[in-house]
């Protein structure tokens, strides 16, 4: 530690300049882990340095990576201070284990009417409401790519639960995204915003449909999982570093390859499948009734409640 320099960039490998540093970034090599997972074989290729000179980058690398170990003990101490925002239906509060969590992403699909955009307006208030009381005490970032934000729906849903209408509408910071660049952008660009507004639930509505939109044939669908992969990490990162819940909705498609049972099928693919900690796959039944079934949950098991959804809101 005392003589050598310590290695924070990819420049401050041994044999690696600003030049070499700039190749490896436009390879996708971005960041110290990745040089340290590396073949020697790959690295020289890649940017064309000796065997040997990739050798000393990556194990200068690898020594300069840190992993954080933790008991188990330790990371159920820190789950405990999860929070969760109540969905405003004891039953699928109960089915998904007591809320939306933050530090995770929460996905619904459905079809149209589903009411994955409701359950949203829901979230935005019951999001502000003191923890006591099945909130997270924040604001929320409401990312709009279908341009079916309501305003009147967040004051219906406020004056129900008894609430300022004004103080809940100034509490949601609203961005509408037209293209999957605004899109991945804002969330790109959230941090400052998070931490000034002290926002604790992020909405994308729908993730998936500028996506589905401007990515069209199967040439374009490498760059679009790949595209929608990084947006997600990033949402991912977010609910890490902040301790935010985010929900996300996602649109469907009937699955030809499904030939008994239900061909609904969630866009996305597996990219979505993995960073959604909990699935909520949501029907419309009769009138105001919606059968929502929990699909992937980290902890709780596989099953169905019903809920309503009304001029109030969110019920059972
Ligand atoms: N004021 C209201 N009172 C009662 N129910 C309402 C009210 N406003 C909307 N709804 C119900 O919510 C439904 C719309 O649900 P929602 O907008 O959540 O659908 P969605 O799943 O987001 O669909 P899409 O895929 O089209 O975005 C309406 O069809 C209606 O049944
Ligand atoms: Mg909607």
């Amino acid at each position: 530690m005392a003589k050598e320099k310590m290695i924070k960039e990819l420049e401050d490998l041994p044999g690696i300049g600003e030049t070499t540093a700039n190749k490896l970034r436009a390879a996708g090599i971005d960041d110290l882990d990745k040089v340290a997972v590396a073949s020697p074989h790959e690295l020289s290729e890649l940017v064309g340095i000796s065997v040997d000179k990739a050798k000393e980058a990556i194990d200068a690398a690898k020594d300069a990576t840190t992993i954080n170990y933790e008991t188990g003990a330790q990371v159920s101490e820190r789950r405990e201070l999860i929070g969760k925002i109540l969905t405003g239906s004891k039953e699928l509060d109960k089915l998904i284990g007591g809320g939306i969590e933050t530090n995770a992403i929460t996905e619904t699909y459905g079809k149209f009417s589903s009411g994955k955009t409701q359950i949203g307006f829901q979230l935005c208030v019951n999001a502000q409401k003191a923890r006591k009381d099945g909130g997270l005490e924040g604001n929320v970032l409401f990312i709009d790519t279908e341009g079916t934000f309501r305003p009147e729906r967040i004051k219906d849903i406020a004056e129900g639960a008894g609430m300022d209408i004004n103080e809940v509408l100034s509490n949601i910071i609203y961005v509408r995204a037209e293209t999957t660049e605004k899109q991945m952008l804002t969330v790109e660009k959230a941090d400052k915003l998070i931490e000034e507004k002290n926002v604790k639930l992020i909405i994308v509505d729908s993730l998936t449909s500028l996506f589905r939109a401007e990515f069209i044939g199967r040439g374009a669908l490498g760059e679009r999982q790949q595209k929608l992969n990084t947006h997600i990490h990033k949402l991912q990162s977010l609910a890490d570093k902040y301790s935010l819940a985010v929900y996300i909705t996602n649109q469907v498609m009937d699955n030809p390859g499904i030939l008994f049972g239900d061909p609904t099928t969630p866009i996305g693919g597996n990219i979505i499948a993995h960073a959604a900690a909990t699935r909520l796959y949501l029907r419309k039944s009769k009138e105001e009734k919606r059968i929502v079934r929990l699909v992937d949950s980290p902890s709780m098991p596989e099953g169905e409640c019903v809920i309503r959804i009304t001029k109030k809101g969110v019920t059972d």
